[in-house]
C-alpha cells in the first residue's frame, strides 16, 4: 500500500521556535520547529491527556535529544520516537518536507 502523506499546513506558518496545534483526521497533533527541524505528537498525553502543545520544550534533558515536558505532571516525551523514562510512549509522527509544506503520514 502507499505511503499516504497528509499536509498540516506551510512551513512558513511553522518558523524555527514555534508550535502549532493541527487537527488530521480527528486527531489533535501538536507541532514544533527546533533550530529548523520539525516534530509531530499527538497532542493528549499518554498519562492523563495532559495538552502537549502546552508543554515545556527540553532540548538537552536527561536523554540528550529534544523533547517535550507535560504541563500537568512533567513526563518528558523524546519527541524523535515518544519515548519516555516513565512506562508510557507517546504517539510521533514522520514528518516530511516538501514543496514548502510540512507533511505527516498517520499509523
Ligand atoms: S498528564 Fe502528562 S504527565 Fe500527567
Amino acid at each position: 500500500m502507499p505511503e499516504t502523506w497528509l499536509e498540516t499546513c506551510p512551513l512558513r506558518e511553522l518558523p524555527v521556535g514555534s508550535r502549532k496545534l493541527i487537527k488530521l483526521n480527528g486527531i489533535e497533533i501538536a507541532l514544533f520547529n527546533i533550530d529548523g527541524t520539525i516534530y509531530a505528537i499527538k497532542n493528549r498525553c499518554p498519562h492523563r491527556s495532559g495538552p502537549l502543545i502546552r508543554g515545556f520544550i527540553d532540548p538537552a534533558g536527561g536523554m540528550k535529544c529534544p523533547g517535550i515536558k507535560c504541563p500537568m505532571h512533567g513526563w518528558r516525551f523524546d519527541l524523535r520516537d515518544g519515548s519516555s523514562e516513565r512506562p508510557v510512549q507517546a504517539t510521533v509522527y514522520p514528518i516530511k518536507i516538501e514543496d514548502g509544506g510540512v507533511y505527516l503520514r498517520l499509523p
